[in-house]
């Protein structure tokens, strides 16, 4: 376990590159400045993967989740570099700066646009992949635990669970998510309408800044300490490590899955969703997806909709909570599985029922697909007429999948600059559209799917500007295109992200990165030196 104890910020120095070695190759030169910048005599090169190396490849495509991205036609790094302690992470960072190459800091792998391993502005690049560092240490006297960012979210519900089957804590359901990105872009899941997003639970971090100082809260200061949790950490260093608050759960949940199809007055249903989800008991947690179907009676193409709910109770009070708010969706007792919260996190998860939490340490991508996905809010009611304009979207394309995420709860009472994550009071529920698929040849058609939902869409969700969760990145919103893209420019993208907070991320980002060394194809721009 990492001694967390305490912090003494490593300053290292650049020592000034001797001639003989600027004729080395690039990685080469890179491990002569980490041996020159390291006090141990850590043999450096059993942890870095240039394409020569047998390992490359699987290595760089082990947590890339996006099939997109590990195709042989997308930019690849010069080599990967895999740190296995903080101060490995701060030689790397000075001497991608010393070497002038630019670095991608990975950790789950699950960015959309997968700019945590290639890049479309900077070549060459490096990726720092923070896979070994995922040690995680939970304090249950204190409800804390510290996790290295290379850590998974499953990872961090296993070892909360070994010692507490009543704590937990806030984030997605998806257990390969790293905890380098999914902290720093929000993180919502099951807790959220009643604990909030992972970000807001985050108590201390580690970052390791442009100098190559190892920071926490104290020496970061607040204004960087807010910027991470939610304004993408990419944007300002390299987090190595977060402290999170751990939150109750009862011994008992209850789960159920509802399925409707069209011809069961799914329309109507969804309508009444919309007025009652953001309203309900904090406890209860109830998702839509939406996918095409199979009607079993005619054999013709129609949708379908998955209610999936997790309550904080038992099933008895759940059924009271339903027939009090949402009776239309008749669930029943027989409908509900009561387990415990660990057990919940692999139902969400969909592990066969049978599984053991132990497959939450598995870091593999369990359902590697072509994907590509756009982000929505809903501040106001989608009425039925436009409704089923959507349903003639999912019986043209069958690749297509719509989350819709209920809002409410503590997400409506803290404040929208609490963190950079401006979407709160006011949102009915977030959207996601989503297309995946199996055979590269048809990534146009699909991705040409998702944009045209996206565009139907337009009238009925949140406006000026159209309101996006930075961990469901899209590019298509706006990118920089060049290394200096001005503040303006990022705007377009930037206020659909952050709203009212942009201005606070590029002040931030203007103090501690004024070079604009830790940048990528969304990352915040400083303001010019005057
Ligand atoms: C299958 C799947 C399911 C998902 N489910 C959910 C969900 O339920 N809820 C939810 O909120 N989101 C969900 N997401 C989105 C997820 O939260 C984001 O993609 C998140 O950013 C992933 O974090 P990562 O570390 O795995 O990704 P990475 O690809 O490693 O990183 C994502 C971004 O963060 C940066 N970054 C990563 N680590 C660090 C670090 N240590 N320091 C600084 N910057 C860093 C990267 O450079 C990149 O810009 C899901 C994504 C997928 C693919
Ligand atoms: C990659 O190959 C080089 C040269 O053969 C070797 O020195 C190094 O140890 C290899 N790296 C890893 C991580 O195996
Ligand atoms: C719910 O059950 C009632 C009574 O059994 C039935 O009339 C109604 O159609 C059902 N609603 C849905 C949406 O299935
Ligand atoms: C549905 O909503 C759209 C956009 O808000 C509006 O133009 C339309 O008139 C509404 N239709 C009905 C039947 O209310
Ligand atoms: C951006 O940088 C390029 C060269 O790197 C330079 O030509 C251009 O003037 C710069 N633009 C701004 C707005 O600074």
């Amino acid at each position: 376990m990492v001694p967390y104890t305490s912090i003494i910020p490593v300053f290292l120095i650049v020592l000034l590159f001797p001639p003989s070695i600027v004729s080395l190759p690039i990685q080469g030169r890179f491990l002569k400045c980490l041996s020159i910048n390291s006090e141990s005599s850590f043999p450096f090169s059993s942890i870095l993967y240039t394409p020569k190396n047998s390992s490359f490849t699987d290595v760089l495509l082990s947590t890339a989740q996006n099939l997109r991205f590990a195709l042989p036609s997308v930019p690849q790094p010069k080599f990967i570099f895999t740190p296995l302690q903080e101060s490995h992470v701060q030689a790397a960072v000075i001497c991608s700066k010393a070497l002038g190459i630019q670095i991608r800091i990975r950790s789950g792998g699950h960015d959309f646009e997968g700019i945590s391993y290639t890049s479309v502005i900077d070549t060459p690049f490096i990726v720092v992949d923070l896979a070994n560092l995922r040690s995680i240490s939970v304090d249950i006297k204190h409800k804390s635990a510290w996790a290295q960012a290379g850590a998974t979210v499953g990872e961090l519900h296993f070892r909360i669970s070994e010692k507490s089957k009543n704590l937990a804590f806030p984030a997605g359901a998806c257990p390969s998510v790293g905890l380098g990105g999914h902290l720093s872009g929000g993180g919502y899941g099951p807790l959220f309408r009643k604990y909030g997003l992972s970000a807001d639970n985050v108590i201390d971090a580690h970052i390791v800044d442009v100098h190559g100082r190892l920071l926490d809260r104290k020496s970061m200061g607040e204004d960087l300490f807010w910027a991470i949790r939610g304004g993408g950490g990419a944007s300002f260093g390299i987090i190595t490590a977060w402290k999170v608050k751990l939150v109750p759960v009862p011994s008992t949940v209850t789960v159920f899955r509802v399925l409707k199809f069209l011809d069961q007055g799914l329309t109507k249903l969804l309508y009444r969703w919309q007025q009652v989800a953001h309203k309900f008991d904090e406890d209860l947690y109830l998702i839509v997806g939406i996918r095409p179907g199979i009607a079993s009676a005619t054999g013709k193409k129609t949708v379908r909709t998955v209610y999936s709910g997790l309550f904080l109770g038992d099933t008895s009070r759940l059924l009271k909570v339903m027939a009090k708010s949402f009776p239309e969706l008749n669930v029943t007792r027989k409908d509900c599985i009561e387990m415990d919260w660990i057990s919940s996190v692999l139902y969400e998860a969909f592990f066969p029922a049978n599984s053991t939490p132990e497959v939450l340490l598995q870091r593999k991508n369990l359902f590697p697909v072509y994907t590509k996905s756009k982000p929505d809010f809903a501040r106001k009611l989608i009425n039925e007429t436009a409704l089923e304009g959507l349903w003639d979207f999912f019986i043209q394309e069958d690749k297509l999948a719509t989350l819709l995420v209920p809002y409410g709860g503590v997400m409506d009472r803290i404040s929208k600059s609490e963190t950079p994550f401006p979407h709160r009071k006011g949102v009915l529920f977030m959207l996601e559209y989503a297309t995946s698929w199996n055979d590269p040849s048809e990534s146009a058609t699909h991705i040409d799917w998702a944009r045209k939902v996206y565009e139907y869409m337009t009238p009925y969700v949140s406006k000026n500007p159209r309101e996006a969760y930075l961990n469901h990145r899209d590019l298509d919103l706006g990118m920089n295109e060049k290394v200096n893209t001005s503040v303006e420019e990022a705007r377009v993208w930037g206020a659909k992200y952050f709203k009212g907070n942009f201005n606070r991320l590029v002040k931030v980002k203007t103090r501690v990165d004024p070079d604009n060394f830790f940048r990528n194809e969304q990352s915040i721009p400083p303001r010019p030196r005057s």
